[in-house]
């Protein structure tokens, strides 16, 4: 069976103050929860989440890291450095990345390396847009995002990795992928890493994201290959944040 994971991405919201009270209240509604909780935070907050969580059962996280693992790249924050303040976690090809940093199929996989080679567990998204989706093309769409990762890395790396399906105009949008949609494009993505290797697609958690609230995570989180959900904005709120790693 595999574990539940639910993650929150925090994109560029925080203050030291908010998150204090957000992350002492995660820590103390996760205890003796069955499903696997983590904060992905931005990078300033990094030291405040180790020293807010640890000890605890919530993981955290960066959510992004640089396809390089050191030199003269001004403003990139390297594997190494998210490893040294104690993230479990990274989201690499997050859909805002690539479409408002132009991140290519390519640098999205450099990055997935980079943080496997820092110990890090890449959360690596996939998803189409909504003309893709008008468009038919969404299988096509999730397995050549999926395909430069296993071509750059091969498939054994994600034993190491934990998949996202995040439709893109699902996120932010109060626009839920159904249960049956987004269930459909998981078992999709599941088969196409079990052509390569059954054990790794069989053991491999796909979390689902986009606009995943207490109200419609129980129905997701109960379809056969959606394994937890990648939360953005109710991941801000404490309340909420907690009744979706119950739904799970
Ligand atoms: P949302 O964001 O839950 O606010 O739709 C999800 C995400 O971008 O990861």
């Amino acid at each position: 069976m595999r574990a539940k994971l639910v993650a929150g991405n925090w994109k560029m919201y925080g203050s030291l103050a908010a998150n204090l009270t957000l992350l002492t209240r995660i820590k103390d509604g996760a205890s003796g929860r069955r499903c696997v909780l983590a904060v992905c935070v931005p990078f300033p907050y990094l030291a405040q989440a180790r020293s807010a969580l640890a000890g605890s059962s919530v993981a955290w996280g960066g959510q992004n890291v640089a396809e390089h693992a050191q030199g003269a790249f001004t403003g990139e924050v390297s594997g190494e450095m998210l490893a040294e303040f104690g993230c479990r976690y990274v989201l690499v090809g997050h859909s805002e990345r690539r479409a408002l940093y132009g991140e290519s199929d390519r640098t999205v996989a450099a990055k997935f390396v980079q943080a496997q080679r820092a110990g890090l567990t890449p959360i690596l998204c996939l998803g189409e847009t909504l003309a893709e989706r008008d468009g038919g093309i969404t299988a096509a769409v999730v397995t050549r995002q999926l395909g430069a990762v296993i071509d750059a890395t091969g498939v054994a790396s994600l034993s190491r990795a934990v998949l996202a399906y995040e439709p893109v105009w699902a996120i932010g949008t109060g626009k839920t992928a159904s249960p049956q949609q987004a269930q459909d494009v998981h078992a999709l993505i599941r088969a196409r890493v079990a052509e390569s290797d059954a054990a790794v697609a069989s053991e491999l958690q796909i979390l689902y994201g986009g606009s995943v609230k207490p109200g419609n995570a129980r129905e997701l989180f109960a379809m056969p290959d959606i394994d937890g959900g990648l939360i953005g904005g109710a991941s801000l709120v404490a309340e909420d944040f907690l009744a979706i790693c119950a739904a799970a």
